[in-house]
């Protein structure tokens, strides 16, 4: 069977490299601009449904978020009342699927959609239905998620596995709660890599920290239970101050070495230039145990984030085993990289 069309979603701005992976990645497939640098439209002759996603799964491209197939698509409705009816009759099509399971329902709109119902209120009109279907509507952990996303001309209507779209998130925005005492947006960096390279960091136990001020990074770790050396010639936040897990050096990263096999796991937030950065890093990776994993951001300060990358991968490949790259959700002009340790 021939596959579907998917509605794709990259950060802002990032919508053109998702595209350009996926063109180098599936010769010959259809894309088309949907919001201008965040979201398009794509579709293959030459795959089923399963074959692209199994392919995309594998091998993940860096700058694409999320996916979903359209299931359904229609004109965008004259009214209000028509909308809603369409929105109902959508969520009663899966009323067999939706029995006994648990559905979650996520609804997107371009800035430019005439689409007359903000999340909220979409969601109010399609979880009845479900509720009567028999299916249970939750936020997280979903057996089903009911897409919605709509444009200026049109409403595209998704019904997939959370696993197939990449992210189980709408449009794969990661939501964390904003906890007490954040020390810097930047945890959240940390937290989304932690859990979408499935990645456990209270797995560690000496983490080596390399541009850690304010200390969100920091945090993070010694609230995993690691031992954390922290370097960065910039003052800590004082909530750390003293505490027993971590030691600060205030030294530029550049000028350090430490004994052999002296940490589990490093992490680097520098945001500096990623060519300097790489060196760093490498220059110190005799101080990583074998197996040791890294968590670094990589600024895209060129214009050729794509060429940067492949440049950057090549660089650290000679003392590290590339895990994963992606350009989270909370990065902004960066990706984050898993490194191993050879
Ligand atoms: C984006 S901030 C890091 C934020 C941190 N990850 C957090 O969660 O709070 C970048 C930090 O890198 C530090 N930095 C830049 N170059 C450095 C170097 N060569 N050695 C050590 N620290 C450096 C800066 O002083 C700055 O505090």
């Amino acid at each position: 069977m021939k596959m579907t069309a998917f509605i794709a979603t990259a950060n802002p701005g990032f919508a053109p490299y998702a595209m350009e992976e996926l063109r180098r990645r599936f010769p010959g497939i259809a894309l088309s601009g949907l919001a201008p640098g965040e979201t398009f439209r794509l579709q293959h002759d030459d795959y089923s449904d399963e074959e692209w996603i199994a392919a995309l799964r594998r091998d993940e491209p860096i700058f694409l978020r999320h996916v979903f197939p359209v299931t359904e698509e229609i004109a965008m409705p004259a009214s209000p009342e028509e909308t809603a009816a369409a929105l109902a009759r959508f969520a009663a099509s899966r009323s067999a699927d939706a029995k006994g399971s648990a559905v979650a329902v996520q609804v997107r709109k371009s800035q430019d959609s005439p689409f007359p119902f903000s999340s909220a209120e979409a969601r109010d009109l399609i979880t009845p239905i479900l509720r009567e279907a028999g299916a249970e509507t939750v936020a997280r952990d979903a057996r089903w998620i009911l897409s919605v996303y709509a444009v200026k001309k049109a409403i595209y209507f998704g019904w997939s596995a959370p696993r197939d779209n990449l992210s189980d998130w709408p449009g794969g925005a990661v939501r964390f709660r904003r906890e007490e005492g954040l020390i810097s947006r930047a945890a959240f960096k940390l937290l989304e890599a932690e859990t979408t390279f499935d990645l456990p960091l209270a797995r560690f136990s000496s983490a080596l920290d390399l541009g850690a001020a304010p200390g969100g990074w920091t945090s993070v770790l010694l609230e995993r239970g690691l031992r954390v050396t922290a370097v960065d010639p910039a003052e800590m936040h004082p909530s750390l101050s003293g505490h027993p897990m971590l030691r600060h050096l205030r030294q530029n990263a550049s000028e350090l070495s430490f004994r052999p096999g002296s940490f589990d796991l490093l992490v680097c937030d520098m945001s500096w230039d990623p060519h300097h950065t790489c060196k760093i890093v490498t220059q110190l990776a005799p101080a990583l145990t074998a197996g040791a994993s890294g968590l670094i951001t990589l600024k895209l300060m060129y214009r050729k984030p794509l060429q940067t990358i492949a440049d950057l991968l090549a660089a650290y490949g000679e003392s590290f085993e590339i895990r994963r790259v992606k350009q989270l959700f909370h990065n902004r002009d960066e990706v984050t990289i898993w490194v191993r340790r050879l």
